[in-house]
């Protein structure tokens, strides 16, 4: 017997997080996630996740001051950037620039905390970076007084940000930054028991979020309410893509049976930020409809709306472009990834499964 896909396989234990299924909760270093978006900022969830227990106030203005002593792009970054092709996708964008980035440090085994931060530091300026670069515009560079979310709208956008677009994010990236043994976590784990450095580890990671089953999944939930905005049956065009053996994307979740505590947290804080939001009416409309006939088509199988289903409709309140949204998920989960690396290092096993021969002997 073998477990496709390793469903329900523990390969690891770890002190950094914890999803309990069931019952729909998840935990950063034994936070429940709701409580850790009301009371904490993204740096200090961050801390939490990095060092393990909250910052004190002179642990997190230390960690802010690295995070912003970072953001800057070396030289030979900022080269590769103006040699890409305007063609490239964003997440390859971020994986070459990265990957580029072992040459400015020494990323040597172990890999260290400060190494996770500046290479979070990082991402939201290569976004930023990018983005302006595609649209024709000059760079703006970062403003010290804002902080990373803030800062990141600045950075992107060339102005500073209204308090409700800097909350919003900051919920959605605070209720991303972590999750377990995810795919991309995983990818980044396995390349780290190799002993290579946490840039490897952290480009297979990114290589691994890009994809529409995971990372990538928001585009396509932006592609569903757009054809349903069009033609304006639900029911419609959700039963035909089902019965077309489609996927639906932002449903369904390997580990949550029951709605994922993300996506309820988002459609929280949509609810309180929307007056007339006809996006959000849409999609809590499409939500309703597609977890219904689910249920009547697919039973038994627990399907739900995952983390990607609000995450596409918080991006549109915040007038995010749906290019953007997975670069953003992996300016948030690089935090997860690098303290799962970090951990690896500390009590490390090369990870090497086996297959199994099902051809025949000549
Ligand atoms: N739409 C329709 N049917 C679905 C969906 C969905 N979104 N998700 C699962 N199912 C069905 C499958 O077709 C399967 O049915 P079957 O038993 O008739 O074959 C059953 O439910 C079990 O699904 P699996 O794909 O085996 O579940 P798995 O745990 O392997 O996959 C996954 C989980 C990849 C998230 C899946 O639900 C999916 O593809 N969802 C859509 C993509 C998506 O939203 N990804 C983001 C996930 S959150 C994140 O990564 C941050």
């Amino acid at each position: 017997m073998i477990e496709k896909g390793l469903k329900g396989i523990v390969a690891a234990e770890t002190l950094i997080s914890h999803i309990d299924g069931e019952k729909g909760k998840l935990y950063y270093r034994g936070y429940e996630i709701r409580d850790i978006t009301k009371r904490y900022s993204f740096e200090e969830a961050a801390y939490l996740v990095w060092f393990g227990h909250v910052p004190d106030v002179t642990q997190l203005n230390t960690l802010k001051k690295q995070l912003k002593d970072n953001r800057d792009l070396q030289e030979n970054l900022r080269v590769i950037l103006d040699q890409l092709p305007p063609s490239m996708d964003l997440m390859s964008v971020i994986r070459t620039v990265i990957s580029a980035e072992a040459g400015n440090l020494d990323y040597g085994w172990k890999p260290t905390t400060s190494q996770a931060i500046r290479l979070t530091a990082l991402v939201p300026t290569i976004i930023a970076y990018r983005k302006r670069q595609l649209e024709g515009k000059e760079f703006v560079s970062h403003r010290s007084d804002l902080d990373f979310v803030a800062n990141y709208l600045y950075m992107m956008n060339g102005k500073v940000p209204i308090k409700a677009h800097i909350e919003a994010l900051e919920t959605y990236m605070i209720l991303t930054l972590e999750h377990g043994m995810n795919a991309s976590t995983f990818s980044a784990r396995v390349t780290a028991s190799t002993e290579s450095d946490l840039v490897s580890a952290v480009t297979a990671a990114i290589g691994t979020m890009k994809g529409p089953l995971h990372g990538g999944a928001p585009s396509g939930v932006i592609e569903l309410l757009n054809e349903i905005a069009l033609i304006g049956d639900a029911e419609k065009v959700i039963r035909e893509r089902l019965a077309k053996g489609e996927k639906l994307m932002g449903f369904g979740h390997r580990v949550y049976k029951t709605r994922d505590p993300r996506a309820i947290s988002l459609k929280a804080k949509l609810l309180e930020m929307a007056g007339e939001d006809q996006w959000l009416d849409l999609a809590m409309e499409v939500e309703d409809t597609a977890i219904n006939l689910l249920a009547e088509l697919k039973p038994g199988r627990s399907l739900y709306t995952n983390v990607e289903f609000y995450a596409a409709a918080i991006m549109k309140a915040i007038n995010m472009d749906a290019e953007l949204f997975t670069p953003t998920f992996t300016a948030s989960r690089m935090v997860g990834w690098t303290a799962h690396v970090l951990e690896q290092a500390e009590n490390n096993t090369i990870f090497r499964p086996q297959s199994r021969y099902v051809g025949t002997f000549r």
